[in-house]
């Protein structure tokens, strides 16, 4: 992560957020023996908004992210769904109320076509060609409709990165989990990603994503969060959240001062 990107930054995004949080999260903390990995932290996301999670190695951003998925209970605080306390729900019980992840290393099955890695999530919500017609439909969105007959395993990265979220997007969720999705990816890669994050946030997918590359999260994010050793360091709009001291302390490390 590199300072420059946070001092030039590029538009806001143009998508309108709207309507009561479908996702909060009140007061988490996360213990792990003696470490508290994330320290009473609150948020909430609406439809249509993208809130980013920032911050130095270590801070506890993975750790949240597990929280409001439902891979690791919280020590104490809360997560609330369209208002329902969901605190206690296993990830698949999440996953079925609309709420969906992406993994950091994508697994496809290789040895399936684009189409039939897809198909699998889609007969989760429908039945023969009605299945086949929204798997269809999911990879026009992702951009991947021209690939449906190819194996798996003959996707370049950024494009079996795009297959992991029309896994995702053909369970038809509400709220979005990225974890690092565009880490990794070349230049033009990131771009694709960067512009078919924001469609879905536009279409009213509320999104929550954790990345490391400076730059994107503050050009997709609407709200960002930073976090460090657990705690929050600093939240608000990205601008107001790059020009924060803390935050460019944390990043920089103290000799910078
Ligand atoms: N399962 C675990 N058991 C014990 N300690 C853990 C566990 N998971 C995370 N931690 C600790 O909690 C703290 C937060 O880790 P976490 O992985 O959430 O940070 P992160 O912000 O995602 O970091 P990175 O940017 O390196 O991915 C760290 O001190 C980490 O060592
Ligand atoms: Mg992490």
């Amino acid at each position: 992560m590199t300072l420059p990107s946070l001092t030039k930054l590029p538009d806001q995004p143009v998508h309108a957020p709207s309507g009561p949080p479908i996702l909060q999260a009140e007061n988490i903390t996360v213990r792990f023996g003696g470490v508290v990995a994330v320290k009473d932290i609150s948020l909430a996301v609406r439809p249509g908004e993208i809130l980013g999670l920032i911050g130095p190695n270590g801070a506890g951003k993975t750790t949240l992210f597990n929280a409001l998925t439902g891979f690791v209970k919280p020590t104490s605080g809360r997560v609330l769904y369209n208002g329902r306390d969901i605190t206690s729900l296993q990830p698949q019980a999440r996953a079925k109320m609309g709420m969906a992840r992406t993994f950091q290393v994508e697994r496809p099955f290789e040895d399936l076509s684009v189409l039939e890695n897809v198909l699998v999530a889609a007969f989760l919500k429908y039945r023969g060609s009605k299945a086949e017609d929204h798997a269809y439909a999911v990879l026009e969105r992702v951009g991947l409709a021209d690939r449906a007959t190819q194996p798996a395993s003959q996707l370049n990265l950024a494009r079996r990165r795009r297959l992991e979220l029309a896994k995702v997007l053909a369970l038809e969720p509400r709220v979005l989990f990225l974890d690092e999705s565009i880490a990794g990816l070349n230049p033009p890669g990131q771009q694709e990603m960067v512009a078919l994050i924001r469609t879905l946030a536009q279409s009213g997918l509320a999104i929550v994503m954790v990345e490391h590359i400076m730059h994107v999260i503050m050009s997709l994010s609407d709200h960002v969060i930073c976090m460090a050793f657990g705690e929050l360091l600093a939240e608000g709009d990205p601008h107001a959240v790059a020009a924060h001291p803390d935050v460019i302390r944390a990043y920089l490390g103290d000799d910078n001062d």
